[in-house]
């Protein structure tokens, strides 16, 4: 995070507030606050016309995920109690908004991380009790672009995930959506694959963190630096066990490192058949 986050609790709501750089890519001399909260249905009509203003002002690689929502869209929106906006606010001007939705089994899941391999339920996870923090509708007007707020956004998003009761944060990114990438790197999410969004076709990596305990990588093998738009590159890589763990902003390149943290887990008969194969030589 660039700025120093101050936080506040209002009728047991986390409010936080920070000081923007920048608006405009003007600097600011004097400090403008910006503060974070859960939105409510009262927001609605301000979340209509964020999101018309983000869709008018869509650039290339940011075509997918975001869909131009009325205020209409909003007011049901708080009728589903799984879903969590949270806004940024400068002033009563409603410039940033996202969401949190709790996804308890794979159907919830599958609508917000397509395709997805892993089997975030399995009864080996969490004593069986994984419960997924998913997010989306990442969206800053452009006028406050530049103060990392998607960062501080996803910071929020993960303690309120935390506050929840969710064991896990996923969410997805266009693969040309180099805007996004920056956010979710620098809150150590870990890219662990790649897939086509049956939804519109776009081509997506699907990204994870889980809440307590980082992803542990294996030290034995090299990292490895590859351009973020070599997607056959990094397919294969990804094939081979390894999971995109930074971005470097100024050269457009994901590092990869190995992991086998989202290998699936194998049946006990498999781990019996792998073990007597590694024992003794013999396939079963
Ligand atoms: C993704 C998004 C929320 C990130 O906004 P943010 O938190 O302000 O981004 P950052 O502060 O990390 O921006 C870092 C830099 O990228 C620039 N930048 C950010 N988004 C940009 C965009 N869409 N187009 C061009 N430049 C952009 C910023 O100006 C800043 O440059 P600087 O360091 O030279 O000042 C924002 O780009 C957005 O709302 N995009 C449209 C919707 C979208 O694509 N959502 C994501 C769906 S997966």
């Amino acid at each position: 995070m660039n700025t120093e986050i101050k936080t506040y609790q209002i009728n047991g709501e986390m409010v936080w507030r920070g000081t923007l750089a920048k608006i405009n890519g003007v600097r600011q001399e004097k400090p403008v606050h910006f503060y974070i909260h859960p939105l409510n249905v009262n927001d609605a009509p301000a979340m209509g016309n964020l999101s018309e203003n983000i869709y008018q002002n869509l650039r290339t690689g940011e075509e997918c995920f975001i869909h131009k929502h009325t205020k209409e869209y909003y007011y049901d929106v708080f009728q589903n109690k799984k879903m969590k906006y949270i806004g940024v606010f400068v002033g009563s001007q409603l410039i940033g908004m996202s969401y949190l939705k709790i996804c308890e089994n794979a159907a919830d899941l599958q609508e917000e991380l397509p395709n997805a391999k892993y089997d975030f339920f399995n009864a080996n996870r969490n004593g069986g009790n994984s419960r997924i923090a998913s997010f989306g509708a990442d969206s800053v007007l452009p006028a406050y672009r530049g103060n990392a707020l998607n960062t501080v956004m996803i910071e929020y998003r993960i303690k309120q995930a935390g506050r929840l009761g969710c064991t896990d944060c996923t969410s997805i990114v266009d693969r040309s959506n180099l805007w996004n990438m920056t956010p979710y790197f620098a809150c150590r999410f870990n890219l662990f694959q790649t897939t086509i969004d049956p939804s519109d076709g776009g081509k997506i990596s699907l990204l994870h963190k889980p809440i307590e305990k980082e992803t542990v990588l294996s030290c034995f093998k090299p990292k490895v630096a590859l351009p973020y738009d070599r997607f056959e590159l990094i397919d294969n890589m990804i094939k081979r066990g390894f999971i995109g763990v930074e971005f470097d902003r100024s050269k457009k390149e994901v590092l990869f490192a190995h992991s086998s943290y989202y290998k699936p887990a194998l049946a006990k008969s498999d781990r019996c058949m792998a073990i007597f194969t590694r024992k003794t030589g013999y396939a079963m």
